[in-house]
């Protein structure tokens, strides 16, 4: 069968072109960019800790991944529409009989159903293969977390300060805030917030912690602001809660006991 209104149709055809290389252009570039954003600003295991233009890290990997999702439809419809001719060249190299004009939808119907099966297989293997860490600490650690976040509404009201836990009330708010700049994965400053002695010594300053005396702690200059010419100071700061909370362990005396299971 030839091609009905030939002129017509490929008029139609170069527009569909041009729109479509658009399309997928912008897209590419939404994925560049996002994937910019989770590389450089927004850095793997930020998501409790920054947003940027009003969105978490989470948020922008969902966007990063519509717009991927975006870009592959894109792309099927473009090689959709030149499946006649990557037909007729594949056919030319591999020097097939001419046979008659390919059908565009069953060509395309096949195209989606290996595209749609080969994902389908991908997300499955993928979603069975996930595991969860079992690293000791972890659950209970964030068990802590929780445990800080759901009863943060009366922190408020009370604090025990005779009977505040470092592991239960203290460290979970370091791992909170602190931790993601300031642990295993980056020492910036060379201080590390999960390490005991980067607290309590001099180290060619005064120490963070002065036990006993949080009005002259430098660590809770450090949260509530007040210290002069910190570097990224908005990141420093730390809500009233926990401030409140820190100048109580202080002033108990900063203690740091050895992590037990007993101890919590
Ligand atoms: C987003 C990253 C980030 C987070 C989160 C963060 N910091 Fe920092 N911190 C920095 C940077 C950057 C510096 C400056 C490093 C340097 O001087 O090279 C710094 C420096 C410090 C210093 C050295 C201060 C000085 O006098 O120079 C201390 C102490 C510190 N941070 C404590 C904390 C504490 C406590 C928290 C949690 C409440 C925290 N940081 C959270 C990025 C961060």
């Amino acid at each position: 069968m030839k091609a009905k209104t030939p002129h017509f149709t490929n008029m139609n055809r170069t527009l569909a072109n041009i729109l479509i290389d658009l399309i997928a252009a912008l897209l590419f570039l939404g994925m560049i960019a996002t994937g910019y954003l989770l590389r450089f600003p927004l850095p793997p295991g930020s998501n409790k800790s920054l947003s940027l233009w009003g969105y978490t890290r989470h948020q922008w990997g969902d966007i990063h991944f519509w717009i991927s999702l975006g870009l592959l439809v894109v792309l099927v419809v473009h090689l959709m529409l030149h499946w006649n001719w990557i037909v007729t060249v594949i056919a030319k190299r591999c020097r097939l009989p001419k046979t008659a004009q390919p059908s565009l939808v069953r060509s395309g119907v096949l195209t989606a159903v290996v595209v749609i099966l080969s994902m389908t297989l991908f997300a499955w293997s993928a979603q069975y293969s996930v595991k969860e860490i079992t690293r000791p600490m972890r659950g209970k650690q964030l068990a802590h977390t929780r445990q800080l976040n759901e009863s943060s509404a009366t922190a408020q009201a009370y604090i025990d300060k005779e009977n505040i836990k470092f592991w239960q009330d203290v460290y979970p708010i370091f791992e909170t805030h602190c931790l993601f700049c300031h642990g295993p994965q980056r020492q910036l400053g060379g201080f590390r917030v999960d390490r005991k002695e980067d607290l309590f010594e001099s180290r060619g300053h005064e120490p963070l912690v002065l036990p006993g005396q949080s009005a002259v702690s430098p660590l809770i200059a450090i949260v509530s602001g007040t210290k002069k010419d910190m570097p990224m100071a908005d990141k420093h700061t730390l809500p009233e809660q926990d401030i409140t909370r820190l100048k109580a362990w202080i002033d108990s005396g900063a203690q740091w006991p050895v992590k037990t299971d007993a101890g919590k």
